[in-house]
């Protein structure tokens, strides 16, 4: 076996002694650097992320696989991304954790790395600053919260929108809000419901880089370190097998997942972090291609945003396996994973023990799935929707603009009482893309306005260039490219003007001719400014449009393994 590591540990003279002696401050003996594969534990624990906030524990399970398999662990921190605590948006530094990821894996003496993701971004950045080194990798979630209890009820983050409306309405207290905090976050963990950390988790064991079952283990359970454990062992086996990423990550790869995302419900957030993940790895994969592979597909979990259960109880039913099982017929099945086992073989065995949370495909929990993704004169680069989460009878609908030029205008006049908006009008708001925002936040589900929640409205058409959290719901056009900050046709749109949706036929279009919007982009001027210096500077001037990925432009392919000169 020729290791990587052998380059900095098999060396002889000083640069030998400078590479082991360090090492050996931590006790570390000195056969431990005679040939064995170095496995890099790659950790986003931080009390800062408190969905990753146990993965010290899933770290230590981790090594004992490893040294059980006859690797030497050596667990690493990067940058962690806790989705709610990071401003503007953990989004914008989505890739600048890529980037960490990338080089501090290539930098070091490291055969195969083990990447601990949970909490949304955490996932993506590392499987794409992986991707660019390519070495043997797998990949561990940090598992789902268990559900939430309160007065009598289970809740999970999608209840987050539910009682900001109701405690808006006056139908809960502030001490009965203050109460469903403690009692929604009630365990270690990310995201109880299919929300974008659960989505990412649910992608990479569709592409092949968990062991099965990574999805859906309860980060609380036992079970989720065994599976880390196994995963410690497995590392070094891949190691020795040379199963680099590439190997797994084929276009059949990214074909599966884009399909099981749409049988689970999965996060819009999906399209971007895959389209990204993709770029990496030089897989072609474009924005049309979540429609035309989900559109067959049809909801089979029943798991909210779009159903009613937990990730918990998508586990005790079958977890993915089942649900990829009863997929048979439009999975590829020879898709290799990282135990070394075809996607098929891997969910032989397995069975569907609840249908009310795993439906079939002859009798599914809705047929409406996936991503679908609109075109027209208001989007030309395509913008996405995920109808599961929508109101069926506003999936067509035209109506009238209500205008938001950034999120602060939003804010300032949502509930002015003079507001001219009504059940029909369509809500639109601008700059708040990748370059816009920056950093694409997820504020693309913008309340409704009180007077119309009042009225018993719970759901209007909006559009923007943003994102919605992945536990997010409602009928929301959502990624709109290009975004309105470089000048993208939403930039143009204006008070009154008439949009059609029609997510049956793909289309969204901006009631305008062609001259008057062209009389409109001569006299438009970028209204958000690019900072001067730092990581968002950088970051504005390259990142791509959503519908490649919102990867910077840079970043796009890898760089391998090798390292050519020495640090002595
Ligand atoms: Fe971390 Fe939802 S906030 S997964
Ligand atoms: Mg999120």
């Amino acid at each position: 076996m020729n290791l990587r590591s052998s380059n900095w540990f098999g060396r002889k003279g000083k640069d030998g002694f400078i590479y082991r002696a360090w090492m050996k401050n931590q006790g570390i003996p000195t056969d431990m650097f005679e040939g064995k594969p170095v496995i890099g534990i790659c950790n986003t624990w931080s009390e800062l992320t408190p969905c990753n906030a146990h993965f010290r524990d899933l770290a230590e399970a981790v090594k004992k696989g490893v040294l059980e398999a006859g690797g030497v662990p050596v667990e690493f921190p990067v940058m962690s991304l806790g989705e709610t605590l990071v401003k503007p948006t953990a989004m914008l530094y989505r890739n600048l954790v890529s980037m960490d990821v990338e080089e501090s894996i290539r930098a070091n003496p490291i055969d195969g790395v083990v990447l601990l993701c949970g909490c949304d971004k955490t996932t993506p950045s590392l499987v794409m600053g992986a991707c660019s080194v390519n070495l043997p990798t797998l990949v561990i979630s940090g598992g789902p919260m268990l559900k939430g209890h309160w007065k009598g009820r289970d809740i999970g983050t999608s209840d987050v929108w539910r009682f900001d409306v109701a405690s808006k309405l006056g139908e809960i207290t502030p001490a009965e809000f203050l109460e469903a905090e403690a009692c929604m976050a009630r365990t270690q963990g990310h995201c109880a419901v299919m929300g974008t950390a659960s989505t990412m988790a649910a992608m990479v064991e569709a592409l092949g880089l968990s062991l099965p079952n990574n999805a859906s283990i309860p980060a609380a359970d036992a079970r989720r370190k065994v599976l880390s454990q196994l995963s410690g062992r497995r590392i070094v086996e891949m190691v020795k097998q040379d199963l680099t990423l590439s190997r797994i990550l084929t276009r059949k790869a990214f074909e599966n997942a884009i399909r099981v995302n749409a049988a689970i419900g999965g996060s819009t957030n999906f399209v971007i972090h895959l389209l990204a993940i993709a770029g990496r790895i030089g897989v072609d994969l474009e924005l049309d291609d979540f429609d035309r592979f989900s559109r067959e597909v049809p909801l089979l979990a029943n798991i909210q945003p779009s159903g009613q259960h937990y990730m918990e109880d998508l586990y005790y039913a079958g977890g993915l396996p089942a649900l990829i099982k009863e997929m048979s017929a439009i999975i590829h099945l020879d898709a290799i994973t990282v135990n070394g086992k075809t996607i098929g073989e891997n969910c032989q065995g397995a069975e569907i023990y609840n249908p009310d949370v795993i439906s079939t495909m002859d009798r599914p929990f809705k047929a409406e799935s996936g991503i679908v993704v609109v075109k027209g004169n208001l989007a030309p680069d395509g913008a996405v929707m995920k109808p599961s989460a929508a109101s069926p009878q506003l999936l067509k609908h035209s109506g009238r603009a209500v205008v938001f030029e950034n999120i602060e205008d939003y804010h300032a006049r949502i509930d002015d009482p003079e507001l001219d908006i009504d059940g029909n009008s369509i809500m639109v708001l601008k700059n708040v893309g990748p370059r816009g925002y920056p950093g694409m936040a997820e504020v693309g589900n913008m309340a409704l306005p009180k007077k119309l929640l009042e009225q018993g409205i719970t759901d209007l058409v909006r559009i923007s260039d943003g994102r919605m959290s992945g536990t997010g719901f409602g009928t929301v056009v959502l990624h709109v490219s290009p975004e309105a900050a470089v000048g993208g046709p939403l930039a143009l749109v204006r008070n009154g003007d008439m949009i059609t949706l029609d997510a049956h036929k793909r289309s969204l279009e901006l009631h305008v001719s062609q001259e008057e919007l062209d009389l409109r982009r001569a006299i438009w001027a970028p209204s958000e400014p690019v900072q001067s210096r730092g990581y968002v500077h950088l970051y504005q001037m390259h990142v791509e449009q959503a519908h490649l990925g919102a990867d910077m432009d840079f970043l796009k392919g890898g760089s391998g393994k090798d390292v050519s000169r020495d640090s002595h």
